[in-house]
């Protein structure tokens, strides 16, 4: 018995401080979520007060310690500012989830290159940005079991026609993964990502309701249907967790077998 309770306790985050980007909607907020549950205390963040506010209020009468970090991640000249005032405020966090990312489909012919320009500045030269100063930080405060946790997309390693921009994006991001895995790890924190396939979010809504992509996405997927928003959370625990303390370098892809079939 006593045996089963400390493998249990593995997956527990008591005590530490998950810092989760993007978390007011989506699977970032599923992630966010999820880490309340197990015990961390969570800071949510986005770019609106009145988004994150309820969110934050909903989790503490839950039990949950919660703070918020009202950021926008596109102004990358405030970002280590405005995160060292974050650590001052709620303490340094010890897991960070890099999961804002912002999604274009378009060809290269047919892309806005402000929209080209403002999805790489977000997706790829701010979470680099945040993860070296979160890094930092989790260093100067002599963190043990610092975790990097960064959402990446089965779209990184594929092409496809129509899809041009975010792959890129993506696929900067898997190798950022492995760069911190590298260079951190021996320092004591981990780096790992997930490659999520398609979810049922918001922000997908349009693919899913499309009456002839939407059915396709389906048909192609093994499991015939859409993963559901909280089907992100056992692979954002487990590589949080003290379980994963072997687990560095390594995307965990979360799609029902859609990457695997051709
Ligand atoms: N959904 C999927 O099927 C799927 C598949 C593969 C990969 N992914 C990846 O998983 C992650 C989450 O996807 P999702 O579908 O859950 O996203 P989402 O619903 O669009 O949520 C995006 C979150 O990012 C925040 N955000 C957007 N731009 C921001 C900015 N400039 N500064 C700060 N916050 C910003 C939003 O907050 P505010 O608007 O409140 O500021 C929101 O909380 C993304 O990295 C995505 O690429 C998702």
């Amino acid at each position: 018995m006593n045996t089963l309770r400390s493998y249990q306790a593995n997956f527990s985050l008591a005590g530490r401080c998950a810092l989760v980007t993007g978390s007011s909607a989506g699977l970032g907020l599923e992630i966010a979520r999820a880490y309340a549950a197990h015990g961390a205390h969570v800071v949510l963040h986005g770019r609106h007060t009145n988004k994150l506010t309820p969110l934050a209020d909903e989790l503490k009468a839950a039990g949950a310690q919660v703070d918020t970090w009202e950021q926008d991640l596109a102004d990358l000249d405030s970002l280590p500012d405005s995160y060292q005032a974050l650590c001052q405020r709620v303490g340094t966090p010890n897991i960070l989830v890099n999961n804002v990312g912002v999604r274009l489909r378009s060809s290269l012919q047919n892309a806005a290159w402000d929209d080209i320009e403002h999805l790489l500045h977000v997706d790829l030269l701010a979470t680099l940005k945040l993860s070296k100063y979160a890094a930092q930080a989790m260093l100067d405060a002599q963190t043990r079991q610092g975790r990097i946790v960064t959402l990446t997309s089965i779209a990184g390693p594929l092409a496809r026609p129509g899809d041009a921009i975010y792959p890129i994006a993506k696929q900067g991001l898997a190798g950022m993964v492995r760069a911190l895995a590298v260079e951190f790890g021996g320092q004591g924190i981990t780096s790992n990502g997930i490659a999520p396939g398609t979810f049922a979010t918001e922000s997908n809504a349009v693919l899913a309701n499309d009456p002839v992509k939407g059915p396709l996405v389906v048909g192609r997927n093994p499991l015939g249907r859409w993963a559901k928003p909280d089907e992100i959370r056992a692979a954002a625990i487990f590589l949080a967790s003290p379980a994963a303390s072997y687990v560095n370098g390594h995307i965990v892809v979360v799609d029902g077998g859609f990457s695997i079939t051709f």
